[in-house]
């Protein structure tokens, strides 16, 4: 068989990857699991129009998938989750829906905060959070509060989030403490510009969820996304659910990463 044919006869199989949980747990290698995911909570409003409801009715829907995959991400001891939920263009939609998508997320920290908690979940908001109206920011207060103590998963939460503009406020702080003599200009390396990241301290995702089918990163974490695994699925995210979850995570597994190298053993 040509190289065609070897890699047609891959995709068939990878499309027809199993859906037993079971299954897929059994072909998990616990210790190469990703030490953070992060994901693109995408499609909602196509998920809603498919079915004849307003796009809202899939932004709530949506909630349901965050809670499954927050949920496995801490049985399955990952460490780190970022999900994006509102971005800094998302200010392009109507009024209602935005007005629509600050209560969910509200809501969201009402309903979820005690089970995060139980689940050993330390929440954390990514984002520009100091422009929200101040019920969404006494929501962010709350959540992260509530859940300070926890050791399982870090879940950043990425609201009013962009990455460009967490790039320009990384610029600033550094520029200050240059200013103010507590930094030298030639000690700024790639580490001093990580640590002034709203990601600071935790390790770059290795495996990037883009539901919805786009190729496309919509300005999210642009800086620590340079060396991750993209996997890329036509799966609206209301309906990304474990099975989806864990598929995407022995997708993940199945990849080589050479980080600029060469092939193992060449
Ligand atoms: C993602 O779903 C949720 C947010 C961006 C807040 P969309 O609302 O973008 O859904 P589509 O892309 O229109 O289907
Ligand atoms: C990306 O989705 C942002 C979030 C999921 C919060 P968008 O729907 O805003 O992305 P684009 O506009 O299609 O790139
Ligand atoms: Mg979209």
């Amino acid at each position: 068989m040509g190289l065609k044919g070897i890699v047609s006869r891959r995709r068939i199989a990878e499309a027809k990857m199993t859906r037993d949980e079971d299954v897929l747990k059994s072909r998990l290698d616990p210790s190469r699991l990703p030490r953070h995911v992060a994901v693109i909570m995408d499609g909602n409003g196509r998920w809603a129009l498919k079915r004849g409801f307003p796009r809202t009715v899939g932004h709530q829907k949506g909630v349901d998938s965050l809670r499954e995959v927050v949920r496995l991400s801490a049985e399955l001891n990952i460490p780190v989750l970022s999900a994006y939920a509102f971005s800094t263009e998302n200010w392009r939609r109507p009024p209602e829906e935005i007005t629509f998508l600050m209560d969910l997320f509200v809501d969201y920290a009402g309903k979820e905060s005690e089970e995060l908690k139980r689940n050993g979940v330390k929440v954390r908001v990514i984002g520009r959070v100091e422009g929200l109206s101040p019920h969404v920011s006494e929501a962010i207060r709350m959540l992260e509060e509530t859940t300070r103590g926890g050791r399982v998963l870090v879940l950043n939460l990425a609201v009013n989030y962009g990455a460009r503009w967490e790039i320009v406020d990384a610029v600033k702080a550094i520029t200050e403490k240059v200013w103010s003599g507590k930094l030298k200009p030639e000690d700024i390396d790639e580490t001093v510009v990580s640590d002034h990241l709203y990601t600071s301290g935790l390790p770059d995702p290795d495996l990037l969820i883009r539901p919805a089918g786009e190729f496309r990163l919509s300005n999210f974490l642009l800086w620590q996304l340079a060396y991750t695994e993209f996997y890329v699925t036509p799966v609206l995210w209301p309906d990304f659910g474990r099975v989806e979850f864990l598929q995407a995570l022995v997708h993940y597994q199945r990849r080589e990463r050479r980080y600029g190298g060469l092939k193992r053993g060449l």
